[in-house]
């Protein structure tokens, strides 16, 4: 663990998660989910999920604190914080998982919590093993 790792305040990461969710727009699913970046400037982000009618045309928590993060001009996620409440722990769906991975590391740690806890940390590289990203379009052979 670098002393960067050392610094990432998890606690608060998640809180600021939970306090996202409170704002979510989910009246069709009932599924309320936050999320909270900690960008490489140490600005937070925050987002929620936002539904609409047209179901399929609904945005992930994720995708709001990533747009939040890219709005304030942050460009790399050193963390990210996602707070739902299910029995099992929940995790980003795989469309998150890639826009995550266009601006995180794969050692970046991803928190998963509850309303009460933590329920689970994994890497980027855990959660997406052998992902597609951006320097796949510089790597084109001659
Ligand atoms: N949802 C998220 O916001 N993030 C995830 O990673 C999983 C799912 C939202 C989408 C939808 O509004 C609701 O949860 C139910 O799928």
């Amino acid at each position: 663990m670098s002393e960067n790792d050392a610094m990432l305040d998890e606690g608060m990461l998640l809180e600021a998660a939970r306090d996202a969710r409170k704002k979510a727009y989910a009246p069709y699913s009932r599924f309320l989910v936050g999320a909270a970046i900690l960008d490489d400037q140490g600005k937070l982000h925050k987002g929620c999920n936002v539904e609409n009618a047209a179901y399929p045309q609904g945005t992930c928590a994720e995708a709001g604190a990533i747009a939040a993060m890219i709005l304030a001009e942050g460009r790399r996620i050193k963390a990210i914080a996602v707070v739902g409440e299910s029995l099992d722990p929940v995790t980003p769906c795989g469309g998150c998982r890639q826009k995550i991975r266009e601006f995180a590391a794969p050692t970046t740690p991803i928190l998963i919590g509850d309303l009460k806890v933590l329920r689970l940390r994994q890497t980027l590289a855990e959660l997406l093993p052998h992902s597609f990203g951006p320097e796949y379009l510089l790597n084109e052979p001659q």
